[in-house]
C-alpha cells in the first residue's frame, strides 16, 4: 500500500510527531560493506559513480532493497560541490580526498567560483529524481551537504586531518580571509540544497563532521553563524538534521544554529543531549558503529539501553553515531533495523 508523504514514520519523527515504532536509517548506509556496492566498485570509481545517475541511483536504493530502513540517502558526497568551485582533489586508494592545491591565501578564496548546481551538479539532481520515482509512497529521500566548516577543513587541510591545525591557524591569523571562504561556502549550499529540494529530497542532513575540535567560544565566533546562515537560507520547510561528531561541549550552540533534528555520536549519552538541547527539537542517533561489529546479544542490549533512554519520546530517530563501517556484517544491519523496529513497537503497545 502506499503511503502518503505526511504518513512517513521517518518523517513524522523529525516532526516530533508520534509513530508506531522508531524509524531507523543509517549514515553511509550505501557503502562498502555490501557486496552490490564492492561489486560496481570494481568497476568503477568512487567519484564516477556519484557523477553517473543511474549508477547513484542504483547504489543508494541497494540498502532499501535489503533491510527495512525508513529513509534513502542520496549516494553522493560532501566534496562533490567544491570542484564546480574550482577545487579539485581526488579520492587516492585507501587514502580518503587528496587535494593537491589546499587554499591558504585570500588571492586564491577570491577565485572559488559561486555555482549554479542545477547546471554544474546536474547528475545528482537527475540521481535525485530517479531515487524519488522508484521510493514513491515507500520512504523518504534525505539529501545533504557538509556544512562550512568541515568543508572549509577539507580546503584548508588538503584532506582528512587530526588536529586541524592548519584550519585554525588560518581562522585565527587570517580572520578576513576566512569570512570570505565561509562566506562564499555557505552561498553555494543554499544553493545547492536548495536545488536538491526542488529535485525531490524531502530531508536534508547537514554534516558538520569536524567541527567538535573547536572550543564552544571559537564555535560560536567562526562557525555557527554560517551554519546558521545556511539552515536560515533552505526555503523551502523540508525537516533539516544538523550532525557533528565529538560536539558533547557544542550542542546547545549547535541547537542556536538550527535543525529540526540534532544527531548526536555514541560520545554523549542521548537522553541528556536531548535534555540539553530541549524537546522542541527531535534527535538521531547514536549507536556507536563499531557495536555493529560484535554479537547480535550485544547490539541488542545496546539498542534497548538507547531506546529505554529516550524513553519512547516522540522526535527519536534511530541511528548510528557516525558512518556504517566496511567490514559490517550484513546479518547484524538487519538484526538491528528489526530490533529497533519491534522492541519499541512493543513497549509503546503496553502505553
Ligand atoms: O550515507 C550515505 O550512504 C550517503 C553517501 C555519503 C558518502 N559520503 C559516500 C561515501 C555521505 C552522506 C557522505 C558524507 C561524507 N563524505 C562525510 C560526512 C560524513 C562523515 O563520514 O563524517 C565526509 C567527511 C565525507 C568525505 C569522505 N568521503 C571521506 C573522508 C571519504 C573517505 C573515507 C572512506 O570512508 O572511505 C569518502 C569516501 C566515501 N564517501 C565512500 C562512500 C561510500 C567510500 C568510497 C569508496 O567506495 O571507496
Amino acid at each position: 500500500m502506499k503511503k502518503d508523504e505526511k504518513q512517513y514514520p521517518f518523517l513524522k519523527a523529525c516532526r516530533r510527531e508520534p509513530t508506531a515504532y522508531t524509524p531507523i536509517w543509517l549514515m553511509r548506509q550505501a557503502g562498502r560493506y555490501l557486496k552490490e556496492y564492492r561489486a560496481l566498485r570494481r568497476k568503477y570509481s568512487f567519484l564516477e559513480m556519484c557523477k553517473n545517475p543511474e549508477l547513484a541511483a542504483k547504489v543508494t536504493l541497494q540498502p532499501i532493497e535489503k533491510f527495512k530502513l525508513d529513509a534513502a540517502i542520496i549516494f553522493s558526497d560532501i566534496l562533490i560541490p567544491l570542484e564546480p568551485m574550482g577545487v579539485e582533489f581526488e579520492f587516492a586508494k585507501g587514502e580518503g580526498p587528496v587535494f593537491h592545491h589546499p587554499l591558504r591565501q585570500m588571492k586564491e578564496v577570491k577565485k572559488l567560483r559561486i555555482i549554479e548546481p542545477e547546471e554544474e551538479i546536474s547528475f545528482l539532481m537527475k540521481a535525485i529524481r530517479i531515487v524519488r520515482k522508484e521510493l514513491e509512497g515507500k520512504i523518504p529521500l534525505i539529501g545533504f551537504s557538509g556544512a562550512p566548516f568541515t568543508l572549509a577543513s577539507y580546503i584548508i587541510e588538503g584532506g582528512h586531518s587530526k588536529n586541524y591545525i592548519l584550519t585554525k591557524s588560518f581562522m585565527y591569523q587570517d580572520r578576513p580571509t576566512w569570512d570570505a571562504m565561509m562566506e562564499k561556502l555557505s552561498e553555494v549550499l543554499i544553493r545547492y540544497l536548495n536545488a536538491q529540494i526542488r529535485s525531490g529530497v524531502q530531508a536534508l542532513q547537514i554534516f558538520d563532521s569536524w567541527v567538535g575540535c573547536l572550543s564552544p567560544h571559537d564555535y560560536g565566533k567562526y562557525a555557527l553563524p554560517y551554519s546558521k546562515r545556511v539552515i536560515e537560507g533552505i526555503g523551502k520547510n523540508v525537516p533539516v538534521i544538523h550532525f557533528a561528531t565529538s560536539h558533547s561541549t557544542l550542542l546547545e550552540l549547535m541547537k542556536r544554529a538550527g535543525g529540526d533534528v540534532i544527531g548526536v555520536d555514541w560520545r554523549v549519552d542521548i537522553g541528556e543531549a536531548w535534555g540539553r538541547v530541549g524537546y522542541d527539537v527531535a534527535i538521531q542517533g547514536n549507536l556507536d558503529p563499531v557495536i555493529l561489529l560484535a554479537s547480535v546479544d550485544l547490539i541488542e542490549k545496546e539498542v534497548k539501553r538507547i531506546l529505554d533512554r529516550v524513553k519512547g519520546r516522540p522526535g527519536h530517530v534511530f541511528n548510528l553515531g557516525h558512518g556504517i563501517l566496511p567490514n559490517t556484517p550484513i546479518e547484524n544491519v538487519a538484526a538491528l533495523v528489526d530490533m529497533v523496529h519491534e522492541y519499541n513497537s512493543s513497549q509503546r503497545g503496553k502505553g
